[in-house]
């Protein structure tokens, strides 16, 4: 790690920090193994602009200041691509994932997914999702305790399911869920998450190994999605107002629909970036309301003040304490540590700096919201912060800015707010983690260890 000052000193030729590659090697484990430690060390050191050389990945920029995040955000979105520089997730989303695009493909597949993920077409979903909410709930047993994040997922996932799949319950539906469950568990540890970060390891050799087996539970789940399609597309009249119908539809400007391979990948992309992250900020979201027993009584006496069972989920979802609950969890736990990282396509002055064409910028999430010139004593949960004061968009960044900036922040937040309300409402449970909880890595996301245990009260 260098300071971007040591490293650029103003002129376009980078000099690049030295060491051994054993020594990259050890950083390089360190970052995936020991994130935060790792983060907050380098920015001790080297302040909230520094150069990240680890050898196996390319040299990259780490900004958490808001400064420069907003230069990066504002700037003309054709000077960067994203997509290439998101090669770690192409074994799980495709090639043709939206996360994987750059350019007029990008900004064309993102007009079209859009309009679902907001306003009036996502309000319709407010109802499935409490229904959902309340069914996977109802298996929970007073005086048993049960992980937050298993039934979270469940919750996130199922309402994936039925509003960008239009899947309705069914024998497709169960093995959809299993296979994607099973699928995503193979980097459900900080040692298994280091497969997508280095393409040496993966290589099929057989069933029982790690890879192996996450090659066959794709397979499986890309027929599973393969019958769907197919199916669909020989019952135009089976499509409703669910995304894979809008998909379906969908035209280019010569009139071609998508390919199945196409449609697959945004299936795919769309489970993938959307349900665990949602499953992970509820299960942090309920670790936090029973961690700090004052939010909860807050929370509780704004839930009271309407009929969540039947209020317009919109009432509910403008709830401000609510509100600020869902957001000072994203802040203190971010679901992913860093938004993706831009890689210029030419040459360019950032923050007075030359830098050369290919070098990697990437904004780092949990730095930036943990400055305590920001959030004051940032290791407390606080929402009474987000009450008194309003966030610029390059200060609380937990779905990243820009042309990239997350297409189901709104959904993720609509669900997240009508799951708590809907179980906090019903249920009386306690922490049984009542202790400090870090983060740790699943795949490229970051969850509470052990998944958030609790147990409903009598
Ligand atoms: C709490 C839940 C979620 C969090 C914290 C989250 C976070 C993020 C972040 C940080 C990015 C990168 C943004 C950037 O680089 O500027 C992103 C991109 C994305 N997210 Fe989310 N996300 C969440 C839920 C969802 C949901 C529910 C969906 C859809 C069903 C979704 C779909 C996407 C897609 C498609 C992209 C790629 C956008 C692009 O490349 O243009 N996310 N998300």
């Amino acid at each position: 790690m260098i300071t971007l000052q040591e490293s650029f000193a103003n002129e376009a030729v980078i000099k690049l920090p030295g060491g051994s590659s054993n020594f990259k090697w050890l950083q390089m484990l360190k970052v995936i193994l020991r994130p935060i430690e790792s983060l907050e060390e380098t920015e001790r050191r080297y302040g909230d602009i520094f150069t990240s050389d680890l050898g196996v990945f390319p040299t990259q920029i780490v900004i958490s200041n808001p400064q420069a995040i907003q230069e990066l955000f504002t700037a003309d979105s054709q000077l960067f691509e994203s997509g290439s520089g998101n090669y770690v997730v192409q074994p799980l989303v495709g090639a043709n994932s939206l996360i994987l695009l750059d350019g007029d493909r990008h900004l064309q597949q993102r007009k079209l997914l859009m309009p679902s993920f907001h306003g009036e077409r996502m309000r319709t979903y407010g109802q499935v999702i409490r229904e959902i909410a309340d069914q996977v709930t109802s298996k929970w047993v007073i005086g048993k305790q049960f992980t937050a994040r298993s039934y979270m997922q469940e919750i996130s996932l199922q309402v994936i399911l039925r509003t960008v799949f239009g899947l309705q319950e069914g024998k497709r539906y169960q093995q959809i869920k299993e296979v994607l469950v099973e699928m995503l568990d193979t980097f459900n540890t900080p040692i298994s998450a280091i497969f997508l970060f280095f393409k040496a390891l993966q290589r099929d050799l057989g069933p029982w190994t790690p890879w192996g087996r996450f090659i066959r539970r794709r397979q499986q789940l890309d027929e599973l999605l393969y019958q769907e399609i197919r199916e669909r597309r020989q019952q135009p009249e089976a499509n409703g107002e669910d995304i894979l119908s809008l998909l379906l539809s969908a035209r280019d400007e010569n009139g071609q629909p998508m390919t199945d391979v196409e449609l697959r990948d945004e299936l795919m992309t769309m489970l993938f970036a959307g349900h665990e992250t949602t499953a992970i900020a509820l299960s942090w979201a309920l670790y936090w309301v029973h961690y700090v027993p004052e939010v909860r009584q807050k929370l509780l006496q704004e839930l009271n003040s309407l009929d969540i069972a039947n209020a317009d989920p919109t009432a509910i979802t403008q709830l401000p304490y609510l509100n600020a609950v869902c957001s000072e969890t994203l802040r203190i736990t971010p679901v992913t540590f860093f938004s993706f990282p831009r890689v210029l396509k030419q040459p360019m002055n950032f923050m007075g700096y030359n830098l050369p064409k290919g070098m990697m910028i990437s904004p780092c999430i949990y730095l930036t919201h943990q400055r305590p010139d920001i959030y004051p004593e940032p290791e407390l949960f606080k929402p009474e912060r987000f009450l008194e004061r309003q966030f610029s968009p390059y200060e609380f960044i937990p779905f990243g800015g820009g042309n990239r900036r997350c297409l189901g922040s709104a959904f993720a937040l609509f669900e997240m707010k009508l799951v708590l309300a809907t179980i906090l409402s019903q249920y009386s449970l306690e922490l049984l983690d009542k202790v400090p909880l870090k983060p740790v890595r699943r795949g490229i996301v970051f969850a509470p260890p052990g998944g958030v245990r609790l147990m409903v009260k009598g």
